[in-house]
């Protein structure tokens, strides 16, 4: 017979849990998850203020964010969940999704009859809009550039000027945005997540080099930190409703180096033989969270990941398009068949998306006119993204990041391919 570590009390009537939670909320030291070090700090951090760039300063002044104190805002530690079950619970509500892209006008002329240019960087995936100001869509282009971030994977916008609160409202057009529990945030504004590995490196401690950073491009299990960012991932995959639009906006461009790859869902799928794509229709994988927290059951077990199914070919509802939802990082087996048949099969799935450079885009984002940003917003239903690490956290390299998430993943059994929706040959 097993006892639940909730009930067991080691003094007082205090159950053994919450004692353990008591300890960890009062220590200066002690945390769960990826902050740890011999000082912890929680708000605004002071240390970054010595790192930060001008163009990321000008635009926060421009913008009315206050970064006196400190910046980038780290959460509360009182915020971050202790428990597996406290983080699962997090967003695994009801909630009504509204699919912006989904009655849109399937020509966009709003959005595309606006733009000065529009550059396709590959025949599967990427597109470029030129001439149009983010900030300035209306609720009609917006709902085109739904629809054709759906189509496409990912939509680049060169010369933004955009603050945050404005890619924060953007964000919330198109779902509800994400909030995360433990990474650095903009000051004042939950919701924007700061992409800046500068920070990660020089203030923070990481140890991401050259030569490490090649372990765990083999083995993305390996704990060097940071690793998470340059192994094909899709976002937010741990949650009910794992990530749709995701808007990164680089504010700091490097001028050479930093890139990032975006890969096509759609283009994986289609690569499969029609065989094997029946053979996967309707099965389910687990992935699991990039960080841990502590099993209410087993504390002294160590730290896990909060997990979550999925299925492995899920439909977009935008498109109606059939996508591959399996990714390097976080999908760790598929339900219903061995753990070897499951190892062996994933492997191939990510060596598919992996391999055919015929499915990928990789975009420089620099460079870029001083005041000025550059922006990718891309459907994380349908791609799997990877960041270079090129410039070993020294170049300055600083962005804002807005992630509307999205439905409950399904499978509509009569959905169709792209390949198979836009009538070209599937070459058995
Ligand atoms: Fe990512």
């Amino acid at each position: 017979m097993t006892t639940s570590t909730a009930t067991l009390k080691i003094q007082g009537d205090i159950p053994l849990d919450q004692e353990i939670e008591n300890i960890i909320r009062s220590s200066g030291k002690i945390t769960v998850g990826s902050r740890t070090g011999p000082e912890v700090i929680y708000g605004p951090d002071p240390r970054g203020l010595k790192i930060i760039s001008k163009e990321t300063r000008e635009r926060f002044e421009a913008a009315g964010i206050d970064i006196s104190e400190g910046y980038p805002s780290i959460p509360d530690k009182y915020k971050v969940p202790i428990y597996v079950d406290e983080a699962f619970a997090i967003r695994d509500d009801d909630y009504n999704y509204v699919d912006r892209g989904k009655n849109a006008d399937p020509e966009k002329k709003a959005l595309l009859g606006a733009a000065k240019e529009v550059i396709h960087y590959t025949k599967h995936i990427g597109t470029e809009i030129v001439g149009l100001q983010l900030a300035d869509l209306t609720d009609k282009q917006r709902d085109e550039l739904a629809l054709l971030i759906a189509e496409r994977g990912v939509v680049f916008f060169r010369d933004q000027k955009l603050t945050p609160q404005k890619q924060l409202e953007l964000g919330e057009y198109y779902g509800r945005v994400e909030k995360h529990p433990q990474a650095p945030q903009v000051n004042g504004l939950p919701g924007v997540s700061v992409i800046w590995q500068n920070y990660h490196q020089q203030v923070f401690g990481q140890n991401r080099t050259f030569k490490n950073n090649n372990y765990c491009n083999f083995d993305g299990s390996r704990n060097y930190p940071g690793r998470g960012t340059q192994i094909m991932h899709t976002d937010l995959v741990h949650e009910k409703r794992p990530a749709g639009i995701t808007h990164l906006h680089l504010d700091t461009v490097p001028d050479v180096g930093g890139d990032t790859f975006w890969f096509s869902g759609y283009a994986a799928y289609d690569k499969l033989s029609e065989e094997f794509k029946k053979f996967l229709d309707g099965k389910q994988a687990v992935h699991r969270s990039l960080h841990k927290y502590l099993d209410r059951d087993d504390p002294f077990g160590g730290p896990k990941n909060v997990e979550r199914v999925h299925p492995l070919v899920r439909t977009n509802p935008t498109t109606g398009w059939k996508s591959l939802y399996v990714n390097r990082l976080h999908t760790t087996r598929i339900l219903g068949v061995s753990p070897v048949e499951s190892d062996i099969i994933l492997k191939y799935l990510l060596d598919v998306y992996e391999k055919n450079a015929d499915i990928q885009v990789r975009f420089k984002w620099g460079p870029q006119k001083p005041g000025y940003g550059v922006s990718a917003l891309w459907d994380n239903r349908v791609t799997q993204h990877k960041s270079v690490f090129d410039t070993e956290g020294r170049t300055a390299r600083h962005g804002t990041r807005v992630t509307a998430l999205a439905e409950i993943p399904f499978l509509d059994p009569n959905s169709k391919s792209q390949r198979e929706a836009l009538g070209l040959p599937l070459d058995e």
